[in-house]
């Protein structure tokens, strides 16, 4: 399974990828605005620089323009994917890409027939968004067992991606159902090695250590 940041914030990218265990980062618009003053492109480039895989979202809207834009991220970097929002434009992008050997994660998926389409038009990656389905009352996990119980009924290579993740419950339970890959944000991945018997034991064996030492 893979693990990805979700953040544009370089700092949290250096900090995690630093613990070995770093797979990629997903960015989108809106977290990108939130790093303000910070020049898109190079930034880009600085966290490809740190992981292997790092999505970046295409912003216009008509293939045309899209399909540029593909082209121009996909320059900058081998390790940028361009991630594609989930619309017919984006499928006619998705399928070019695929075809220029241009990696893909296309984002907003919040439905089986979604996934399956985007999988059909050549995506390495599509992004359910877990979060944003459980805020209006539908379980966001049952659409990834539902995808992966699709997938497992054909050879599709598209990797499921947990996106939207807002708990390490999340995580979890994108382990045990076989996605693919979760992207995690900051605060989210910070618990992830935490566990108050972990805590305990070694506070009991590090006591214990001490005895033995005098
Ligand atoms: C990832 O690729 C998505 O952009 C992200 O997970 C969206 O998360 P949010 O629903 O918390 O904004």
């Amino acid at each position: 399974m893979k693990l990805f940041i979700d953040t544009a914030n370089l700092a949290q990218i250096e900090e995690i990828a630093s613990w070995g265990i770093l797979d990629g980062v997903t960015t989108n618009p809106s977290l990108v605005a939130k790093e303000k003053g910070a020049d898109f492109k190079e930034t880009v480039i600085a966290m490809c620089n740190l992981v292997d895989e790092v999505s970046a979202q295409i912003t216009a809207t008509e293939f045309k323009e899209m399909k540029k834009q593909a082209d121009e991220y996909h320059s900058w970097h081998k390790n940028v994917v361009v991630k594609v929002p989930m619309t017919v434009e984006g499928l006619k992008t998705l399928k070019y890409c695929s075809s220029k050997g241009i990696a893909t994660n296309t984002t907003l998926v919040f439905s089986v027939p979604q996934a399956v389409m985007a999988a059909k038009a050549g995506a390495t990656m599509i992004s359910p968004f877990v979060g944003r389905l459980d805020d209006i009352g539908v379980d966001g996990m049952e659409l990834i067992a539902d995808i992966r119980q699709a997938w497992d009924h054909y050879n599709f290579d598209t990797q499921i991606l947990v996106a939207s993740v807002r708990s390490t419950e999340h995580v979890r339970r994108a382990a045990t159902i076989g996605a693919h890959i979760a992207t995690i944000p900051y605060n989210v991945f910070k618990e992830l090695p935490q566990h108050d018997l972990t805590d305990k034991g070694l506070k009991k064996f590090l006591e214990d250590w001490e005895q033995v030492k005098t």
